[in-house]
């Protein structure tokens, strides 16, 4: 191995789960590499930038960040800046960055990060600017190191890319074909997490309901869960995302089957109108939608259905907006991801003439998160007096000194003055909810 006059790394990360473990695996090649981390930028000398396009506000602050490195480049001549990730993988966008700001070193896609301890060493050899690109992936590349930010929980994609193609999405065009990971790969990978003393894996795939279907082998994302949850003793297990089109009774047989698997869909309904669901391509009803989640909710006992929606796709009408909030009204969900649609170049939806205006984009997401806020905090103040299952985590990010840990269906648990080890599973009496968090106290004999 080359010996490095350079010592330490920084990666900055936008975007989704999927993006944070691609920078763990970032990490973990630096690492191999002999790089240390580096808490700020500015004292960095290799600094990577992994980059999200799925709306312009990521873009944005990802502009701005690449104007702050600038300036910290100059204060140390010697750093060597990379950036990849999803908005690299667009070749029009890398190419443009690429001619723009001169003190980016290397520039890679989605596809290209095994690359990266090459791209490195050349670009402190050959001192030569490069841009790594390639139009798909070929396959899956195995067996890259992982650095990981939590020795608690750990992200294990099952699946790379989407096939879905979703009218509003960038998503497909920079991830590429779905391709999934075999299933003793993942076995093998869980099981590893587990001797280094992981409590809780989080399967990550666009849509894991379609895992398998690329496969000769036959598996389903069920058949998956099963596996795992029969060969490996993983305390707790879940998934991400489900895209309600391919929600099969399997999976909800599953779940109840297995005490490992915990009780949380994240299921993004989008939109509450059918002219919009049609239009945005997601092949279901809003009755469909209402049907699953009925069903979810009567055969899973306390589970959590968490959600994506978007208001101010093209063409949405004042009635189209009130199915929306109407089915949300419906569905209580847990918690949502709220969105202003945002064109995005290179898809169907952002070539509609029909685009809505900003104001009424604003006033609409405004009356959505009201009303989802109420229903959050319903919810959670309803907790009050419950026990829940927690895994403790450690220190909470927003309030350090105090520990925080989540439910099996996902919230945020505070436990202000308790002493207890992180890693462990422990039942909590909810003494407090709030829009953001629970409270809660250990119960007796714990
Ligand atoms: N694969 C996941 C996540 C995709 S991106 C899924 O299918 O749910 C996460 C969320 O960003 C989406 O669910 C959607 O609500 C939102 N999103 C995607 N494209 C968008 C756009 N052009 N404008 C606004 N929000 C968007
Ligand atoms: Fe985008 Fe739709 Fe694929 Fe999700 S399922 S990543 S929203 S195209
Ligand atoms: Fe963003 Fe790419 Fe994820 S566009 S949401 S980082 S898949």
């Amino acid at each position: 191995m080359m010996v490095n006059k350079l010592q330490s790394y920084h990666i900055i990360t936008f975007g989704c789960q999927m993006n944070e473990y691609d920078s763990e695996v970032m990490a973990g090649l630096l690492e191999q590499m002999g790089y240390q981390a580096a808490p700020r930028p500015e004292d960095a000398d290799i600094v990577l930038v992994n980059t999200c396009c799925v709306r312009q506000s990521a873009e944005n602050k990802i502009l701005g960040l690449i104007g702050r490195l600038r300036k910290y480049k100059k204060a140390r001549p010697h750093m060597v800046i990379g950036i990849g990730g999803c908005m690299t993988q667009q070749k029009e966008t890398a190419q443009k960055l690429k001619e723009r700001f001169p003190h980016l070193d290397f520039i890679f896609g989605t596809h290209n990060v095994h690359e990266l301890p090459d791209l490195i060493n050349q670009s402190l050899t050959k001192k030569k600017r490069l841009l790594a690109w390639h139009p798909e992936s070929a396959g899956i590349p195995e067996g890259l190191p992982v650095k990981r930010n939590s020795g608690i929980k750990a992200w294990v994609p099952i699946m790379l890319g989407c096939n879905n193609f979703c009218t509003y999405c960038i998503v497909p065009y920079v991830r590429g074909r779905e391709r999934s990971r075999r299933p003793e790969q993942i076995v093998q990978e869980v099981r590893n997490l587990i001797s280094q003393g992981y409590k809780e894996v989080t399967l990550l795939g666009q849509n894991v309901n379609s895992y398998g279907q690329d496969l000769d082998s036959g598996i389903n994302f069920a058949g998956l869960l099963r596996l795992l949850a029969e060969e490996t003793n993983i305390p707790r297990l879940r998934f991400v995302t489900s895209h309600p089109k391919d929600f099969s009774p399997e999976l909800i047989e599953v779940m109840k089957t297995y005490p490992a698997i915990c009780e949380h869909i994240h299921l993004p309904v989008q939109a509450g109108s059918n002219k919009v669901l049609q239009e945005m391509n997601r092949k279901y009803s809003r009755e469909y939608y209402l049907a699953l989640a009925e069903k979810i909710y009567r055969e899973i006992p306390g589970v959590a259905i968490t959600t994506d929606i978007m208001v101010g796709f093209p063409g949405e009408t004042e009635e189209d907006f009130a199915q929306t909030m109407d089915i949300v009204r419906k569905v209580r969900f847990a918690n949502a991801y709220m969105f202003v649609y945002n064109p995005r170049r290179g898809t169907p939806a952002a070539e509609r003439s029909d685009q809505v205006p900003d104001e009424i984009k604003v006033e609409r997401i405004k009356q959505l998160v009201e009303t989802q806020n109420r229903i959050t905090l319903e919810l959670n103040q309803a907790e009050v007096g419950r026990v829940h299952e927690v895994l403790v985590e450690g220190t909470s990010k927003s309030n350090p000194g105090v520990l925080s840990g989540h439910t099996r269906t996902n919230k945020t648990v505070l436990l202000e003055g308790q002493h207890i080890a992180p890693g462990q599973i422990i039942q909590i009496k909810i003494t407090r909810g709030t829009l953001t968090y629970l409270e809660g106290k250990p119960v007796a004999g714990f």
